[in-house]
């Protein structure tokens, strides 16, 4: 029999993520899906969503949970948004915005792809150009393509739809409950974001933030059964309940995860940790010879993609399965065009946890006999 540890190693990744003992605490009760106290936390975490984005029901705004990973709460969104006449256009910079091109094909939905450079932001000029020069019925961009960390400029691409008058979501997934923004500012029609982001929930749910407005006039527009946020919607509002089995613990600890995003000073408060977290490991890994792919006015806090070494002894799987054991885990990177590995700066991570590692990146380089300070 093996004892677990006490502690499981910190992730520095996207995701999952390192969460607080008292999430993972939360978790510890078998509740039915009409428990009352259940109900109450499905209500709760509805409401504090939309706290969090700012807005509220009163202002037109519905917070939707749907079972399943990010990917789910996305391609929920294209399948309830997207009536007979759609036609999106898509604006990529990374793997999560061409992953929304690939929804758009499998749901045999119209769109339009505008890549860009991963590590540039959409040319704003194009964007326009592009709708001024065929018909749109909506836009999608992600917030921060965590392919590469790169923070995309969603309120001026937020401007041009609005001024075109059509739909703009936004892929939040990394972005919300770590960055302050506002929905309004950036007029967001549809935001999705999942419970094991920058909130600090556990795995199991995503959810959407979108205008009442949108939802009442996409009735009956879904392409798929269970990924249909207005039905989802609509039964939540009359019942208080998930359409399906609930993900029951998933909410529990997500409702004390919200709690701890309150205490913390809210998105803008995290915002404030998680820049500490990506300054203090820029620092320690430039000391080290690394260098950032991003540069420092597109990177968000969120995630840090670095290069690797030249030296002619780096692997990248060595290089992951010493770090790995000394207890850290890095992530690779997933840029096309450049060999780097990423450190996540969420989750329930700080500035300590960043040093730890950066002391043992240099253990690990020692052993793998780079010298340091790289070039
Ligand atoms: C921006 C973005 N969109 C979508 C996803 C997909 O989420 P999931 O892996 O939870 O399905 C991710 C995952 O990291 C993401 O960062």
């Amino acid at each position: 029999m093996t004892i677990p540890a006490a502690k499981d190693k910190p992730l520095f990744t996207p995701g999952p993520l390192t969460t607080s003992l008292s999430v993972r605490t939360a978790m510890l009760r078998d509740l039915g899906s009409r428990d009352a106290t259940f109900m109450t936390a499905v209500k709760e975490t509805r409401e504090k969503l939309l706290e969090i984005a700012g807005v509220s029901q009163a202002d037109g705004y519905e917070a939707v949970l749907m079972q399943g990973s990010g990917t789910f709460g996305v391609e929920a969104v294209f399948s309830t948004f997207s009536p007979p006449a759609a036609r999106w256009l898509i604006v990529s910079n990374g793997a999560y915005g061409d992953r929304m091109a690939k929804i758009c094909r499998t749901l045999k939905i119209d769109h339009q792809v505008l890549a860009c450079e991963e590590t540039q932001q959409p040319n704003l000029a194009e964007i326009q150009q592009t709708l001024e020069q065929s018909k749109f019925t909506a836009l999608a961009v992600v917030h921060c393509e965590t392919t590469s960390g790169i923070l995309n400029p969603i309120e001026e691409i937020g401007a041009i739809a609005a001024k075109q008058g059509i739909t703009y979501f936004v892929d939040s997934m990394s972005a919300f409950g770590g960055i302050d923004f506002s929905l309004k500012n950036c007029q967001i029609d549809c935001l999705v974001s999942s419970a094991n982001k920058c909130v600090e929930g556990v795995p199991g749910f995503s959810f959407a933030i979108c205008k009442r407005e949108l939802l009442e006039r996409s009735i009956g527009n879904a392409r798929s059964l269970s990924l249909d946020l207005v039905d989802q919607w609509q039964v939540m509002e009359k019942t208080g309940q998930f359409r399906f089995t609930p993900p029951t613990h998933v909410i529990l600890a997500f409702r004390q995860a919200l709690a701890e995003l309150e205490a913390e000073g809210g998105a803008a408060g995290r915002a404030q940790r998680y820049r500490e977290n990506h300054q203090t490991i820029l620092a320690e890994t430039r000391k080290l010879g690394f260098t950032e792919l991003l540069p420092p006015e597109l990177q968000a806090p969120i995630i840090t993609s670095l290069r690797y070494p030249t030296h002619p002894n780096f692997s990248f799987d060595r290089f992951y399965e010493l770090l790995s054991e000394r207890g850290f885990v890095i992530y690779p990177g997933k840029v096309s065009r450049a060999d780097c590995f990423r450190i996540g700066n969420i989750g329930r991570l700080f500035a300590s946890d960043m040093k730890m590692l950066a002391s043992a990146l240099r253990e690990v380089l020692a052993e793998m006999q780079i010298p340091v300070p790289l070039n």
